[in-house]
């Protein structure tokens, strides 16, 4: 058996055997709508394998369970690639997402805005994205599976379910592509120019690596930003990862809005 099986084993165990529609995974400051699952949460720490996740402002647990009528596994705090120098970190919660049945994810970041009108407490629902870090999650991979297309890897369909569930609850979710950048330092703004240069409309440290994971894995994913602040160079305001955390729930309030709506539509 492999790993993820085992894994999924020991959450079916605790969790139910029915399979799970969605995965999320929550980004910075968003941690809490992992407490709102009606069902069963398990610390990282009791997932063997299971990464770290030690960032300030993540919620490390697995919550599986029912939200809004749908049955969720969601992943209250993400791994990062500076955590460890691996852009793996998220592989094995991802196949064990995976094994538990799940064939959606949903993927929800904090990040900077390269929109001047796009600001923090906005939305955006990203529609590509650049991986201007250069690296990859499945670099080592050796089956032919690791050539993985990532045209339409934002999934049109679901792309259009969550703009309607924004509309239908009366709040803007704009689009734009997201730009990878490794962290943990912030961006210079001589980056966020050169990035704003190439297309980019956000910035963030994460949420690339799961998404080529989650098409490797056959997945189909949406992912959301909550923005922040306006990204380096662009407004007076200092950034800091305390700031990050302190407007994350301006924006995550609308989020979790959405997030509901979505899944309730579903059914
Ligand atoms: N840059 C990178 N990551 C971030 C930012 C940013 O400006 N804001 C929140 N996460």
């Amino acid at each position: 058996m492999s790993r993820s099986a085992d894994l999924a084993r020991l959450i079916r165990q605790r969790a139910g055997p029915e399979a799970v529609s969605h995965g999320l995974i929550l980004g910075s400051g968003l941690g809490h709508i992992a407490d709102e699952v009606d069902g069963v949460a398990i610390d990282y720490v009791d997932l063997p394998g299971f990464p770290h996740a030690g960032v300030s402002g993540h919620n490390p647990r697995l919550a599986v369970g029912m939200l809004e009528g749908v049955r969720v596994a969601v992943f209250g705090g993400r791994a990062h690639y500076y955590e460890s120098g691996r852009a793996d970190a998220m592989r094995l919660p991802l196949e064990v997402l995976r094994s538990l049945g799940a064939e959606r994810l949903i993927v929800t970041n904090a990040a900077g805005s390269l929109r001047p009108a796009t600001p923090p407490g906005s939305l955006m629902l990203l529609s590509d994205h650049i991986n201007f870090s250069g690296l990859n999650p499945l670099i080592g991979e050796a089956s032919d599976a690791r050539f993985v297309p990532m045209t339409d890897a934002h999934d049109p369909a679901m792309r259009a379910a969550l703009r309607a569930a924004a509309s239908a609850e009366g709040l803007d979710l704009v689009e734009g592509v997201y730009a990878w950048y490794s962290g943990p330092s912030f961006e210079t703004p001589a980056e966020i120019r050169a990035i704003r240069t190439l297309g980019a409309d956000a910035v963030g440290m994460s949420t690339v690596p799961e998404v080529i994971l989650a098409r490797f894995l056959g997945l189909r994913l949406a992912a959301v930003s909550v923005i922040t602040n306006m990204a380096a160079g662009m407004s007076d305001e200092k950034i800091s990862h305390e700031h990050t955390k302190a407007m994350a729930p301006l924006g995550a309030a609308k989020l979790e809005r959405v997030l509901r709506r979505y899944l309730r539509d579903l059914v």
